[in-house]
């Protein structure tokens, strides 16, 4: 079945725990809505696990475009999220609108994502009314490192606490159809969960959200620069892959591979030494 945001909102109403992960390219993103994952989100966390930059700012349109493009290419039936890069909305609404529409037109993405709240209302106002569906980001929001001084858990003391409950009401309003809310104390979260309408999607975010999303090299344990308390590594394929590219080394340094399976043969017997003499 397709996800759509109707989909996605209804599951909410039925208590259905809506799955989502991060995918980058067409290979991954095909794997995942083969077994039915509900959301995929074409990150800006690629700056991170795919480009090897220290955080997000970075990330540029192009990169988005592409790499949401890829994993459209792969997907059937998962609705494909597609983040907004720093500084694509930030500036204007206009950029905003015109931003959000390449990346469903270019990247081919069924919905965006922006991080920020209630400072970001006019903005998605404006991308909604473009028909273009918003997720929106709270909490704690990756682009915005350099104001935090790092990335550290949000709404812990009753002020914070306080921005973003307002800041989840006020994207609710604005007509975002569900909210991520990053690094927030359980409780919180849970009661944000129970007090909006749109479904909320947790990461570090406790088990009392409407569904949950992780970036997929931290659940496979690809990823070794930095693991987050709020990860659960699902498998260790860092050190699987390690092992198979170490047997590769192994065998091609022993002349091991490739054996006859792996090589193609002439359909004539050809002398060569003949033929390069003529
Ligand atoms: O870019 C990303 O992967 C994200 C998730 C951490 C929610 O925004």
């Amino acid at each position: 079945m397709k996800n759509t945001v109707a989909t996605i909102m209804k599951q909410k109403l039925s208590n259905d725990r809506i799955a989502m992960l991060t995918a980058y390219d067409y290979s991954t993103a095909k794997i995942m809505d083969e077994i039915g994952i509900n959301i995929i989100l074409v990150g800006d966390s690629l700056g991170n696990v795919i480009l090897g930059y220290e955080n997000t700012v970075s990330v540029t349109m192009d990169d988005m475009i592409r790499h949401s493009a890829a994993v459209s290419r792969g997907v059937k039936n998962a609705l494909v999220l597609t983040d907004m890069p720093f500084m694509s909305y930030q500036a204007s609404v206009y950029d905003a609108v015109i931003n959000a529409g390449k990346l469903l037109k270019e990247g081919h993405a069924n919905a965006v994502k922006l991080e920020g709240g209630i400072e970001f209302v006019p903005h998605i106002k404006a991308i909604t009314a473009a028909s273009i569906p918003v997720v929106a980001h709270i909490g704690m929001t990756p682009q915005s490192v350099n104001v935090f001084g790092g990335f550290k858990l949000q709404g812990s003391d009753k002020e914070s606490a306080a921005k973003i409950i307002e800041d989840a009401k006020a994207v609710q309003e604005a007509g975002a159809f569900a909210v991520v809310l990053e690094c927030v104390p359980g409780d919180l979260a849970a009661h944000i969960t129970k007090m909006l309408d749109i479904p909320t999607i947790g990461i570090g975010a406790g088990n009392g959200c409407d569904g949950q999303v992780l970036v997929y090299q931290d659940m496979l344990g690809m990823y070794s620069d930095f693991t987050p308390k709020f990860v659960k590594k699902y498998a260790d394929m860092g050190n699987i892959m390690k092992e198979a590219f170490s047997n590769y080394i192994k065998d091609v340094k022993s002349g091991s591979f490739p054996m006859e399976q792996h090589t193609f043969s002439s359909k004539a017997q050809i002398d060569y030494n003949q033929e390069t003499e003529n």
